[in-house]
């Protein structure tokens, strides 16, 4: 694995916390490199079941590093509560770093995140309201406090002055909100501080050391390439880069460092918060699978959209990401289904074509039908031992996608896993 980045390859939830914290095992470093707390990574393990929203997977092995990287945005109280329900669980935290030049979530983002989606009306993104935007907004505007700012009490008061001046205005004159008091987020801040602070590093050097002695680095990645800025469905997404090429910018290492991509995609398709979905299906079919799946935000419990897989998006993903391999996760959610559906192309403006145009509201999905296996799976540990039908359906996904399948996952807890390829 040397370095491995982990990457969603839908619109997120694809089961990203199962599969690192399954590689885990073999890894010394797990790092996160890009969102915030809008991520919900569910772990279940012999430890219990957890969800994770910024601490990376692979906690649940003292010997494992895990680092929050420079390009995830932090809300420190969020931080510290699931730092301390971990610690409840008798999870130690003593291996989490977080990086210096990480992006604090500050009060003001996550009311700015609530009002401007309220401004926005019928044209909402649904975001999970967690700040994630403005914070990011705030970090390319170049007026972004740091978690190494949050050490340094005359430091954050003079950069907060400034700020809070220029958000409170937008507070009260746009939105006719409350302003924030300079000393109330100064003080509250500054604690949070002093809290996190032997966590606070420079992470990137860790990271380094560890490719440097050749150790393996798990890269995980948080929500999806559907969601990113840039390759996603603009402006329905996050405002990051969940793709394999941001794990560079979000740890501080090179294109040349990063050994292989995992995609990491669900049998089906699914998406919380608005935006185009060619292959939704609004059908009883969508319903069965929501219910069948508990298809519920893990985060915000939204009811998930629900999807027959689409493979031009998932040849997009390919593309974008570099995947050398691949996970299909949640199989066994189709296991009762008498029939299945790929999208293998799109038609629009009266043609049919199989790369995703900028506006995937006007493509009408074209499908290729499967029999369904109507076997349980849950219970099956190799490849060989699949239904007929549930192989040749994964197969046909991996042979569109174009790339090694090498996990295939029919259940949450982390045996619930094939595993095709013994050298990951
Ligand atoms: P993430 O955000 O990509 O980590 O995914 P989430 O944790 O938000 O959502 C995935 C859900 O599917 C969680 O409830 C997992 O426990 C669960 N899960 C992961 N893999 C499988 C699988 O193969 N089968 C089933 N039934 N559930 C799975
Ligand atoms: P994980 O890591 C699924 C979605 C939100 C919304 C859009 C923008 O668990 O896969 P944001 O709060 O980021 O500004 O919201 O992105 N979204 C996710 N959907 N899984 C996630 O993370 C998500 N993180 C954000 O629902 O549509
Ligand atoms: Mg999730």
């Amino acid at each position: 694995m040397p370095v491995m980045a982990v990457v969603g390859a839908q619109w997120g939830d694809e089961g990203k916390g199962k599969i690192v914290d399954m590689l885990a095992e073999k890894a010394s470093v797990v790092a996160r490199y890009q969102g915030g707390n809008n991520a919900g990574h569910t772990v279940i393990n012999h430890l219990g079941e957890f969800r994770l929203h910024l601490v990376p997977a692979g906690i649940f092995d003292p010997r494992v590093t895990c680092i929050i990287g420079n390009g995830v945005v932090i809300d420190p109280q969020a931080l510290i509560d699931e730092i301390d329900l971990l610690a409840s669980r008798g999870i130690s935290v003593d291996n989490l770093c977080i990086s210096e030049r990480a992006h604090a979530i500050m009060p003001y983002h996550i009311l700015l995140d609530r009002l401007e989606e309220q401004a926005r009306g019928r044209q909402s993104i649904g975001t999970t309201g967690r700040g994630i935007g403005p914070a990011y907004s705030d970090k390319v505007a170049r007026t972004g406090i740091r978690m190494g700012d949050l050490v340094d009490r005359t430091l954050l008061r003079d950069k907060l002055a400034f700020i809070l001046e220029q958000k409170n205005r937008i507070l009260t004159k746009l939105y006719d909100a409350e302003p924030l008091s300079l000393k109330e987020v100064h003080e509250r801040y500054l604690q949070y501080g002093e809290r996190l602070a032997r966590h606070i590093k420079n992470t990137t050097q860790l990271v380094q050391s560890a490719i440097a002695e050749g150790r393996n680095v798990l890269l995980e990645g948080a929500q999806g390439t559907l969601l990113d800025l840039d390759f996603g469905t603009y402006p329905y997404v996050t405002s990051s880069s969940p793709t394999s090429g941001a794990a560079c910018s979000g740890l501080g290492i090179a294109p040349t460092q990063i050994t292989c991509a995992l995609g990491v995609f669900k049998a089906y398709q699914t998406r919380v918060g608005a935006g185009p979905f060619p292959t939704e299906i609004y059908d009883e079919t969508g319903e069965m699978i929501r219910e069948l799946g508990q298809e519920y935000g893990t985060l915000t419990g939204r009811p998930r959209r629900i999807g027959w897989f689409d493979a031009v998006l998932a040849q997009h993903a390919m593309q974008v990401n570099g995947f050398k391999s691949i996970a299909i996760t949640r199989l066994d959610i189709l296991d009762t289904l008498p029939r299945l559906k790929i999208c293998v192309k799109y038609r629009f403006d009266g043609i049919e074509d199989s790369y995703p145009p900028i506006d995937l509201a006007r493509c009408e999905p074209v499908y290729e039908e499967h029999p369904g296996w109507q076997t349980p799976t849950g219970g099956i540990r190799r490849f060989d031992e699949l239904p007929q039908a549930a192989r040749s359906y994964v197969n046909r996904l991996a042979e569109l996608i174009g790339v090694n399948l090498d996990i295939v996952s029919v259940g949450a807890n982390r045996e619930q896993t094939i595993m095709l390829n013994s050298m990951l």
